[in-house]
């Protein structure tokens, strides 16, 4: 394995160096990078931040810690160690040694993958770079920047499987994925969560709680592949999307305790008066990001996704865990459904189907379990300070868009609604104009050292055993 070589425009661990061709190609395509960061980037300027670079990716540690001005963060190309003669380990190839090329017969379906996965990865980017005028703290702001270093990180990720193993076409879809832009008219991102605002750190903290775990679940997918370079990829990018729940988990933790210790001290549920945000408003966006982050997974049933699995494109979340024949061609699942669709009759029930059709839900249930983690510490913060509130996940039926439950309106307890009554009701469930001027208006940026907006708890900890109150950011 070459270690990185800092002395190249582009740090590496791909031996970069020996392929002109393809070290050129990323060359050419790092000045438009850098002006998609420039233009659609952060907002807010700064001189340096305190920011976790990966220089390596040994087990003797592979990040770097210091202050850098962002438009010099050295955006690598790293691949997690290769395993010794790793096998495919599911589908009709499984047992067949890992490819290390692209076979012919599946250049467009990995193309697609690439292409799906690398789009989310700027889009998110360009959803949050207004947050940092209204940081809570230097400290979230700082891990506002991590995070959206590390997105850009990821972009470079799939470029470089692109621009290796994919010709021509693969530059061309390089290019596109620097010119679609998240909410665009015209040239939207490719995933509907992908261009929903993030205009509140209220909803920074859900969507790197909810919508980065659905990446993770993606990637996790994709880091089973029998096209080696993709899985290497992916598995050294989870390292970093860790530190994105981080962000989303303790964000939203901090949320739930500052407003519980404000609705304790002043005996009262009615916290927006004193500053605080109201947990049935924190529910509300809870109910939001979780139903978006739903959608992600797509349907319930999907024989594209069956054939990936077939193909070995795309795995099961810790395929290798699984107790099964990893052929699952005769194997079935039960799957959600709409009964009796667009009758008097229809209901929410169970059908089901073959395993390889139902992989979707498969993955989406590994989610909706990891999700509900997050639930139970937020309860027990509630719990701890002896209320009685509690939070929850709303009905998968809940505001979907994609899948069985599209055509339909739910309340969050899984009951079906006329559109009248959802139209009624839905101001309940969802964040209104008024929730979302509430949650804007506390929005006041705090940049002082130590220093935290009123809404927000601070942390347990700082970042990398810097105390809270450490110059993590250094403004312009
Ligand atoms: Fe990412
Ligand atoms: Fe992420």
């Amino acid at each position: 394995m070459p270690s990185p070589d800092y002395a190249e425009k582009i740090p590496n661990n791909v031996s970069l160096a020996d392929d002109r061709r393809l070290q050129r190609a990323l060359e050419s395509w790092q000045p438009n990078f850098l002006t998609w960061w420039e233009t659609m980037g952060p907002t807010l300027p700064t001189q340096d931040v305190y920011l976790r670079t990966a220089v390596n990716v040994g087990r003797e540690g592979w990040a770097q810690f210091g202050h850098v001005p962002m438009r010099d963060y050295r955006w690598g190309i790293f691949l997690a160690e290769p395993g010794p003669d790793r096998r495919i380990s599911f589908g009709r190839h499984k047992g067949e040694p890992a490819w290390q090329q692209v076979p012919g017969e599946y250049r467009a379906e990995l193309r697609r993958l690439i292409v799906i996965q690398g789009d989310t990865e700027p889009a998110s980017v360009e959803q949050q770079r207004n947050l940092g005028a209204t940081a809570p703290s230097l400290y979230d702001l700082r891990n506002l920047f991590q995070v959206n270093v590390e997105e850009g990180r990821h972009l470079w990720a799939m470029v470089y499987l692109l621009h290796a193993y994919f010709g021509r076409e693969g530059r061309e879809e390089a290019e596109e994925l620097l010119h679609r832009n998240s909410g665009s008219a015209d040239a939207p991102r490719i995933l509907g969560a992908f261009n929903e605002e993030t205009p509140d750190w209220l909803s920074f903290f859900m969507f790197t709680y909810f919508t980065d775990r659905d990446g993770k679940y993606q990637l996790g997918t994709l880091k089973e592949s029998a096209f080696d370079p993709l899985s290497r990829t992916c598995e050294f990018m989870l390292k970093e999307e860790a530190h994105h729940m981080f962000v989303g988990t303790t964000g939203v933790d901090r949320v739930v305790e500052r407003t519980a210790q404000v609705m304790v001290e002043n005996d009262t549920d009615d916290v927006a008066a004193l500053g605080a945000i109201p947990l049935p408003v924190l529910q509300k966006y809870l109910n939001f990001h979780y139903s978006v982050s739903l959608d992600l997974f797509g349907g319930e049933t999907s024989t594209n996704v069956a054939n990936y699995y077939t193909a070995g494109l795309k795995g099961r979340w810790m395929e290798e865990r699984r107790k099964d024949d990893h052929l699952l061609d005769s194997d079935s699942i039960m799957v959600d459904a709409l009964l009796d669709a667009g009758t008097g009759e229809q209901s929410i029930a169970q059908t089901e189907v073959s395993a390889l059709t139902g992989l979707n839900t498969d993955l989406r249930r590994e989610y909706i379990a990891d999700c509900a983690g997050g639930v139970k510490r937020w309860n027990r913060i509630l719990d701890g300070a002896g209320l009685p509130h509690r939070l929850a996940l709303p009905h998968q039926a809940f505001n979907r868009k994609v899948g069985a439950f599209a055509g339909i309106e739910a309340s969050p307890a899984g009951e079906i609604l006329t559109t009248a009554e959802w139209e009624q009701r839905k101001s309940q469930w969802l964040p209104t104009d008024t929730d979302k001027t509430f949650v804007r208006s506390l929005m006041r940026p705090v940049y002082e050292r130590g220093k935290i907006a009123a809404w927000l708890a601070p942390p347990r900890n700082g970042i990398n055993g810097q105390p809270f109150d450490y110059d993590y950011v250094h403004l312009a």
